[in-house]
């Protein structure tokens, strides 16, 4: 039986999780999905999942789970995720990770590792209004922050409990930080 790791990116809005996770993704050869993305990618091409999706996007609310538990399971079921994989952006609340845990204990070899980006809020606001993405206002990147302490940042604990949690801290260059990840991998 072959290992798998599954990475998970965890951090707030802005810290630097699509940034890392298309790099690290490229360093070693796996894919990197980003629920974000997928969702963005559905929008533009006005598909039912996008049209269902947007005004939560726009309001910087979650996506109902429904719309996403899908989506992640047939990703995760792709060739191309065996060698390992990179999530970015789920889980995003408690029960995504516990359904998380289901899928992946149909695949006994895959065991996950998170890294979570540690980035103050002020420094997040800077970052994202420069990008000035559609949910980049700063109301609603205020929302997306309220909505990740309320709802993501449970997450932290719930991995930390199971010693599968590296802090990292995004608050210093991009190269920087993809040093320090790829570090915290060779400790994995
Ligand atoms: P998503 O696309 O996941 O957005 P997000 O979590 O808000 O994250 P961002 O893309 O804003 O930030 P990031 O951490 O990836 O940082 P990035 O590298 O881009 O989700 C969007 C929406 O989709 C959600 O609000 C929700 O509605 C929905 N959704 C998605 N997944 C969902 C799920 N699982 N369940 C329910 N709903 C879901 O960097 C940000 C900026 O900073 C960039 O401009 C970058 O160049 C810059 N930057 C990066 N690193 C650095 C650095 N070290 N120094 C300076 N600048 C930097």
């Amino acid at each position: 039986m072959t290992n798998t790791t599954g990475l998970i990116f965890l951090g707030p809005p802005g810290s630097g999780k699509g940034t890392q996770a298309s790099l690290i993704a490229q360093l070693y050869h796996i894919p990197h999905i980003s629920t974000g993305e997928i969702l963005r990618e559905a929008i533009a091409n006005q598909t039912p999942l996008g049209k269902q999706a947007q005004p939560y996007m726009d309001a910087g609310n979650l996506v109902p789970e429904e719309l996403v538990l899908g989506l992640v399971k047939e990703r995760l079921s792709q060739p191309d995720t065996e060698k390992g994989w990179i999530l970015d952006g789920f889980p995003r609340t408690v029960p995504q990770a516990v359904f998380l845990d289901k899928l992946l204990e149909e695949t006994p070899s895959t065991s996950e590792r998170v890294l979570n980006l540690d980035v103050p809020d002020e420094a997040i606001i800077e970052r994202l209004l420069l990008r000035g993405r559609k949910d980049d206002t700063e109301a609603t990147i205020r929302r997306r922050l309220d909505v990740y302490r309320e709802q993501t940042a449970p997450l932290i604990d719930y991995y930390r409990d199971r010693g599968s949690l590296h802090h990292i801290n995004g608050n210093r260059s991009p190269a920087e930080v993809t040093e320090a990840l790829k570090q915290a991998m060779v400790n994995f």
